[in-house]
């Protein structure tokens, strides 16, 4: 069994999306090369355009997703051999075990003990045997234990919180990764989106930030860690590590200052920018933190837009048309 890109649980991932991004592209007109993801998430709308030959830049604040983007599309040398060795003896062998941080940390909240024993004990051993590897195969590892790790966690799909009932023995599985060649090798960042922007060019910027208060550093703080392995002590009933500087300001009250201000920076031809309002009012945490028509006038200060959405219809006159949509897609084509 192999693992797609695609096969996690990450909120607001775009993939059921890529074919409505890809006709507006096309229905549009438009013609690039360059290519900015600087809100990457999962990285599946990067690899869908390196799958077309593009040139890419893909970025998100988030280790473990940087992870994902080494693993998957950096195009660096790597034995298969070599990994497939090493995942086989993870996932046939027990010599490796040993009492681990994970463990320790983790077992009956988000883990049974035995899976949160072999998880941390597999990502201990890879890390004493860094050395051994090229990043690369080092980083396609590490991402097939974070799918391993994700699938099987006792939450609803994301590490918020873990479940109230117990956590079943599961079992770790570390399966290959089905990866895939492409033409050019992109630019890789771990970075706020907010001051990258000052240092890159495109020709097409995507831009898919969160638009609630709800936190992907708390969504995904299980993965972070086990990414990092900095075995930082853990607070409150939910166990989530200190992560300051991983919290986005798109979360907060000064979210519509933020885009803003990227918006202005931003040196590309065109931007498309993601925008999703499915989500109920049950929370203050659900809301937006940026409205349809804040959007519509941070892009026209930049160029001329369009709104689409998922039926291709289009809106470009603003304001009376913005209600109920569950995803839209702006285009700005930038004329400064
Ligand atoms: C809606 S998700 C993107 C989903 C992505 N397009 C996909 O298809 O998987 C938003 C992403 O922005 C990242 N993020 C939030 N604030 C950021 C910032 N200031 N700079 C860079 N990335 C940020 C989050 O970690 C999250 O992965």
């Amino acid at each position: 069994m192999t693992i797609n890109l695609q096969n996690r649980r990450y909120i607001g991932n775009k993939f059921k999306l890529l074919s409505f991004i890809d006709n507006v592209l096309k229905k549009e007109n438009i013609s690039f090369e360059t290519v900015a993801d600087i809100f990457a998430g999962t990285g599946v709308v990067s690899c869908f355009f390196l799958e077309q030959r593009k040139k890419l830049i893909i970025n998100d604040i988030l280790f473990s997703n940087q992870v994902f983007y080494q693993a998957w599309l950096s195009g660096d040398d790597y034995n298969d051999n070599k990994v497939s060795k090493l995942i086989n003896y993870y996932n046939k062998s027990s010599d490796y075990l040993q009492d681990n941080y994970f463990s320790e940390t983790f077992s009956n909240t988000y883990y049974s003990f035995e899976d949160a024993l072999k998880i941390g004990s597999i990502r201990e051993h890879l890390e004493k045997n860094k050395e051994s590897l090229t990043k690369r195969e080092y980083f396609i590892i590490l991402a097939s234990l974070l799918y391993a790790a994700d699938k099987i966690a006792n939450t609803v799909g994301h590490f918020e919180s873990f479940l109230k009932s117990p956590p079943k023995e599961n079992g770790v599985f570390l399966e290959a990764l089905n990866i895939k060649n492409y033409k050019y090798k992109p630019e890789i960042y771990q970075q706020n989106a907010n001051l990258l922007i000052k240092n890159i060019k495109s020709d097409l910027l995507y831009i898919d930030p969160p638009y609630n208060a709800r936190q992907y550093a708390n969504f995904y703080h299980i993965l972070e860690n086990l990414a990092e392995w900095n075995k930082p002590p853990v607070f409150g009933k939910t166990l989530k590590m200190p992560r300051k500087e991983k919290m986005s300001l798109y979360s907060t009250a000064s979210a519509k200052k933020q885009l803003q201000e990227l918006v202005s920076l931003a040196n590309t031809k065109y931007i498309l920018l993601s925008y999703n309002n499915t989500y109920t009012a049950e929370s203050t945490a659900s809301i937006n933190k940026i409205s349809e028509m804040d959007i519509y006038d941070i892009l026209t200060k930049k160029g001329s837009v369009k709104i689409f959405d998922t039926q291709y219809r289009f809106f470009n006159t603003g304001k009376t048309y913005f209600t109920n949509h569950k995803e839209l897609l702006y285009l700005c084509s930038c004329t400064s």
